[in-house]
């Protein structure tokens, strides 16, 4: 059975109408940096819980929340109007493989989000542990718009704490902008301009590649690498060179 704890929301960030952050406290059990937990309501009456990965590192005292509203969407829309100290339901345990204990040895880690999905990697890279034995670390947040991009001043401070071993390179769909790429990351790929942008190539013999968030991006991404980079989807007893998660 599901042990669920009571949290209290002790700071809200709001981003922009759509994205914002939530800042809770709550008693959960210790979790690794790529790991979600699910977050429950009452909405109407009825339970509501969903997904959420931590942006923040294990150690930090506080649990870090990104979250996009969904139009329609029952739990999105309605922690997009919680206030601060109302209390909230998380589980206890977290859970989700995708964390670093997961990927195999490689020269260069690429970590690929699209929207909210940049949290998992902000964990990862806040924590700091496990990422000694990459050569190269590589960070792309796509999003539709520039305004989107809440996590940028969090990715360049941790661009120079890692002192040159980190990469960073943002996207944006839905306009053009001297400071972001333009487009989708499959295309980006596909024509090159990313690896361009942060001067490494991917390959199967150095790389491997973290996908997370839209599952359409991570399908089509997925199917690129697999046909014109001869890369495998990475299972335990299989090693490969992509490892992903879907947000929905
Ligand atoms: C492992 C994991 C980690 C996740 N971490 C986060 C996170 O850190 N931040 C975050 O914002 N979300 C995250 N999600 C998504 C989250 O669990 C919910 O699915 C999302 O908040 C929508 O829930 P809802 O109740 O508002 O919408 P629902 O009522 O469940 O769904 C409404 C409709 O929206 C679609 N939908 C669901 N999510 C999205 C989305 N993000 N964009 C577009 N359409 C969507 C559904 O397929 C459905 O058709 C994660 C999901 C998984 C599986
Ligand atoms: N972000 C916002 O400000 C905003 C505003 C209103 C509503 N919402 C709602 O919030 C939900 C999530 O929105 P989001 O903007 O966080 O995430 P999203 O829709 O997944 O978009 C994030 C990025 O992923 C790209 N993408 C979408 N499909 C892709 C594919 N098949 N391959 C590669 N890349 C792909 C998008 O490009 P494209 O732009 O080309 O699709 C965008 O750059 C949606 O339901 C949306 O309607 C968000």
């Amino acid at each position: 059975m599901t042990e669920w704890v009571k949290g209290e929301i002790i700071r809200i960030e709001k981003w922009t109408d759509k994205l914002f952050s939530i800042i809770i406290n709550a008693p959960i059990d210790p979790f690794i940096a790529g790991q979600f937990t699910k977050l429950a309501l009452d909405v109407d009456g009825q339970r509501i819980q969903r997904a959420y990965s931590y942006v923040n590192a294990p150690s930090s005292q506080n649990l870090e929340f990104y979250i996009v509203t969904v139009p329609i969407g029952k739990l999105s829309s309605t922690l997009t109007r919680v206030s601060l100290g109302a209390e909230i339901m998380l589980t206890k345990k977290s859970a989700g493989f995708f964390v670093l204990d997961e990927v195999p040895e490689c020269e260069t880690l690429w970590m690929l989000a699209t929207g909210t999905a940049i949290g998992p990697y902000l964990s990862i890279l806040q924590t700091g542990i496990g990422l000694e034995r990459f050569k190269n670390l590589v960070l792309v947040h796509a999003t539709r718009f520039t305004c989107d991009l809440s996590y940028l001043p969090l990715m360049t401070r941790l661009q120079e704490q890692y002192n040159g071993k980190l990469r960073i390179q943002t996207i944006v769909s839905r306009e053009i902008t001297s400071n972001a790429l333009s487009g989708r990351i499959p295309t980006l790929l596909q024509n090159n301009h990313l690896e361009a942008a942060i001067g490494l190539t991917i390959h199967p013999d150095t790389s491997h590649i973290m996908l997370c968030g839209n599952p359409q991006m991570v399908s089509c991404t997925q199917k690129l690498l697999q046909e014109q980079r001869k890369m495998r989807k990475h299972f335990r007893r299989k090693p490969g060179h992509i490892t992903s998660e879907n947000y929905w």
